[in-house]
């Protein structure tokens, strides 16, 4: 249900130089999602009645990516003034003028923070009619952020940046995690009397703090239990820090569900990811986007699945695939390569250095070694013999293969599509089928074999094969 007395603003607007990228640093991913895309998820399990989302560095890739994950996000653009304090007097100006509720400031940088942290931020807030509560964390290396710096009593009195920091208070260890809930009133009148007088020259929405303290307002800091969560990403090594830890947060849910990860250090799931109980993951998995795994399905090792499904009890062995469904009971690999729109029936089976595309293999059927299977249908039950490659592109277009049910191709077959093989058919080693074979039928090509006898030793006097030759009898029919 919606809460009506809560709006999150998302600052977004800087510009995030030490990524050294072409990409806005927010734009950047971890577990399948975006910076962004986690922190508007983290927002958007809070229910609340309005999203704000402060841009300017970057602003039409931000906003597209923002819109496109949650539309009802309504956009600001930061003026010429910089700092964070700006950004949130652009934000607030964006609430209706009679939305009276509570405003929780959110970076777009801080991809981990989830929302029971937000939720139980906001409840202490609101327990007790706190102006403003500061989200802060106790680190042992607190280089980098504000510090939260308390009075005697104990309580909070302002934020003070690292930049404007004494020695003193640099060897404060609580920080500011950049996280807040304001009351939008006491904020709305703080907020213009922020200046920029500091070492960036910027309005800081820090400064709000010892503002409200000031006029004698109750603030309070709750630091966070995990540390981790509120780390925020300026460069790569945070980034690939950011991803590990919430990789480590992602494999510990699912292994607490019934998933059994025999090496969590070099198994890698997304955040989209759904799993059942009784799933193995061995090393060097990689789940990515919307992957669903049913129960009892054994992953790994060194495989990688992209938005696939794959079914109950379902064995997938050194893989690649992408956009693939994979039956219940059928098994993939070692060494396989299924591309887009692969669909895999109920015990069906793709071997060793086969690559599929764009192809349904029916329940039973099998594709065992060696082969390429493009734009094709194969009905249930049958064998497609190793080496078997489906010509489906002649330089212009690609054609459909169809391969019926019962069917035994043999050996290094060659399918030219558009082609079709009747159920029960059978073809012979090396055909090149490239005219439909009717249900029942036996189709081969092959020019009859001739043996040249006696042609190595007339031709390859001297080697070592017409030594053999000339030495064997071995029982081959000579013909
Ligand atoms: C800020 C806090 C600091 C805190 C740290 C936590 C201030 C002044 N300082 O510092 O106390 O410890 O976060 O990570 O707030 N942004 C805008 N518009 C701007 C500038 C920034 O939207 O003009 C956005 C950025 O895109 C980012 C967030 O605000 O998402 C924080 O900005 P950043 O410059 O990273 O602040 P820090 O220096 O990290
Ligand atoms: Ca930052």
């Amino acid at each position: 249900m919606t809460d009506q007395n809560l709006a999150v603003i998302v600052l977004a607007a800087g510009q995030g130089t030490r990524m050294k990228s072409s990409r806005p640093k927010i734009l950047h991913s971890i577990a399948g999602r975006s910076l962004i895309g986690h922190v508007l998820a983290a927002a958007g399990e809070l229910s609340p009645r309005h999203v704000v989302a402060v841009v300017r560095h970057e602003r039409d890739a931000v906003v597209s990516t923002i819109t496109e994950l949650m539309p009802s996000t309504v956009i600001v653009d930061q003026d010429d003034i910089p700092g964070t304090g700006r950004a949130v007097e652009v934000g607030i100006a964006a609430l209706p003028a009679d939305f009276v509720g509570d405003v929780v400031v959110v970076s777009g940088d801080v991809p981990m923070l989830d929302a029971p942290t937000l939720a139980a931020l906001i409840q202490q807030h609101r327990a007790a009619a706190n102006s403003a509560t500061i989200l802060s964390a106790i680190l042992a290396d607190a280089t980098g952020y504000g510090r939260v710096v308390r009075n005697e009593g104990g309580h909070l009195a302002r934020i003070v940046e690292q930049k404007d920091a004494t020695i003193a208070e640099l060897a404060i260890s609580e920080i500011n995690s950049g996280t807040y809930v304001f009351s939008v009133r006491p904020l709305r009148e703080q907020l213009p009397l922020v200046g920029t007088n500091n070492t960036q020259n910027e309005k800081y929405l820090t400064d709000v703090i010892g503002l409200l303290v000031a006029t004698g307002a109750t603030v309070d800091a709750m630091p966070v239990a995990d540390g981790w969560m509120v780390a925020g990403v300026n460069d790569r090594v945070q980034l690939a820090d950011a991803a590990r830890r919430m990789n480590e947060a992602i494999v510990r849910r699912w292994q607490l569900a019934g998933v059994s990860v025999l090496d969590p250090a070099t198994t890698w799931i997304d955040a989209d990811v759904s799993l059942e109980e009784d799933v193995e993951l061995l090393p060097g998995t990689q789940l990515q986007r919307a992957t669903t795994i049913r129960r009892g399905a054994i992953i790994g090792p060194d495989t990688t699945l992209l938005d696939c499904e794959v079914g109950e009890g379902a064995r997938v062995n050194r893989t690649d695939a992408t956009l693939a469904v994979i039956g219940a009971g059928a098994s993939v690999g070692p060494f396989a390569y299924l591309r887009p729109n692969t669909i895999l029936g109920a015990d069906a089976k793709i071997g060793t250095f086969v690559e599929t595309k764009n192809s349904t293999i029916g329940a039973g059927s099998k594709v065992p070694h060696l082969s390429y299977i493009g734009d094709t249908t194969v009905g249930e039950q049958s064998n497609v013999g190793a080496g078997t490659i489906t010509a489906n592109y002649d330089g212009v277009n690609k054609s459909k293969t169809t391969v019926g049910s019962h069917v035994r191709t043999g050996s290094h077959n060659v399918f030219v599509a558009p082609v079709r093989i009747g159920d029960g058919a059978y073809t012979g080693a090396g055909t090149v089928v490239r005219k439909d074979v009717p249900a029942g039928a036996l189709a081969i090509t092959v020019a009859p074999q001739r043996n040249m006898t006696g042609w190595v030793e007339a031709n390859r006097a001297g080697t070592a094969a017409a030594e053999a030759a000339a030495a064997a009898s071995d029982g081959t029919d000579a013909e």
